[in-house]
């Protein structure tokens, strides 16, 4: 039987939701299918890496427990033996254990998982493992890059423009200047890798444009500032596939315009106010399909489905995209590379279990790596015989 290492927690603003999409979405089923062993590999908030069965149990997390095993476990290491082995000192007897790891599940949100810096280390140690690569996943996670790729390759974004925290904290009345030349308000200001809203204000005045600056470059050393989109309806698809895609149901979440920007609603308030008729799903109240025209719905499924392909995902990845329900015109908006519990809700409705699911990732990330292994990377030369 293989042994998949589903590495969780990490250096992100994002660190708790982790913990649930990994214990919940990926390890539990993982061990229900019985077609897998799996170690649960957990990154304290401090950077370090503990491997334990223990750390498969929510309760110790949820009771903050988990405060007293780290000041009390020794932390894991991770060996790059041409391949990936786990390693950790057993306590009084000294003795050390090792795994060899078959394949990564990383269930890593945010910085220092999400955005490629995980992928990188596994890329290095030549395992398998499931979701976008590392060049997909720092594009999907900078707001300006993604949407710069999706733009050249004709996917509509709302009109933005971006600059480093430095350039606003040295010239701000030359950057404000080109953004009131350039953009229409109301405008959105982002700290450019941040997730979860976090930084993130909507501005009609120049004072609101300002302070909304001042408080995304406390964030970010890029900001982005974009129009907003009117009349909108928010839509996300999560979508599974390498060359063969499969989209998931388009949802709609229920969020009200005035929640947009905070954390609670999204994670711990489950959407905050029910706005009617909605499931409640990983991320709060939800419709799903998302109830919106027919022609509507396919033009969002298709557009989803060119981002997935322009950003060059694979395994999985949720496209969010911004819909003014007056012109019809749908726009790309984000893209995440590890949705929150895989959205596992979403594809329960579709008839895919959490199970299949995360044994069809396994398979994917499978696939890939042995797609990938077929290119020649080395190459013999002559290059050292004139030393
Ligand atoms: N251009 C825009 N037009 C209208 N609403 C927007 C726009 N950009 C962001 N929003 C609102 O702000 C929310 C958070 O912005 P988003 O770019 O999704 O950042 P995050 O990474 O924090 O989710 C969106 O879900 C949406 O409600
Ligand atoms: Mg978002």
């Amino acid at each position: 039987m293989k042994t998949v290492a589903v590495i969780f927690g990490g250096r992100s603003a994002e660190h708790d939701v982790s913990i649930v999409t990994a214990i919940s979405s990926i390890i539990k089923p993982l061990e229900l299918s019985k077609q897998y062993h799996v170690e649960a590999v957990y990154v304290a908030k401090n950077g370090a890496w503990f491997w334990d069965n223990k750390l498969k149990d929510i309760k110790l997390f949820s009771s903050g427990a988990i405060e007293q095993f780290i000041a009390r476990t020794q932390p894991a290491s991770v060996q790059f033996d041409s391949g990936l082995t786990l390693s950790r000192g057993r306590g009084l007897t000294g003795r050390t254990q090792r795994k060899k790891i078959d394949i990564v599940f990383p269930s890593m949100h945010g910085t220092y998982g999400e955005d490629g810096a995980l992928m990188g280390l596994l890329d290095m140690s030549g395992v398998p493992y499931v979701g976008c690569s590392l060049e997909t996943a720092a594009i999907a996670m900078d707001k300006v890059l993604s949407k710069q790729v999706a733009a050249a390759n004709n996917i509509p974004v709302s009109k933005f423009l971006s600059f480093t925290s430095r350039e606003f904290a040295h010239k701000q009345s030359a950057v404000l200047e080109r953004i009131t030349n350039t953009l229409k308000y109301p405008l959105f200001i982002k700290p450019a890798h941040l997730g979860s809203s976090i930084g993130i204000s909507r501005a009609t005045t120049e004072t609101e444009l300002r302070n909304g600056l001042e408080v995304a470059a406390r964030y970010d050393d890029k900001i982005i500032v974009e129009e907003a989109v009117q009349n909108l309806i928010e839509v996300t698809l999560p979508i599974i596939g390498n060359d063969e895609l499969t989209p998931a149901y388009l949802e709609e979440p229920l969020v009200s315009a005035e929640d947009f920007f905070d954390f609670d609603t999204k994670y711990i308030r489950g959407g905050g106010k029910k706005t009617g008729g909605g499931k409640k799903g990983a991320q709060g109240y939800s419709t799903i399909p998302a109830h919106i025209p027919k022609d509507l719905y396919q033009k969002a499924e298709a557009l989803g489905l060119s981002v997935y392909r322009a950003l060059g995902c694979s395994g999985i990845a949720r496209i969010d995209m911004l819909i003014d329900s007056k012109t019809k015109e749908v726009y790309f908006n984000e893209a995440n590379p590890m949705p929150g519990s895989l959205y596992a809700h979403n594809w329960r409705q579709k008839g895919i279990s959490t199970m299949e699911l995360t044994l069809r990732l396994i398979q994917l990330a499978e696939a890939r790596h042995r797609a990938r292994q077929a290119f020649t990377t080395v190459f013999n030369t002559n290059f050292l015989k004139q030393f």
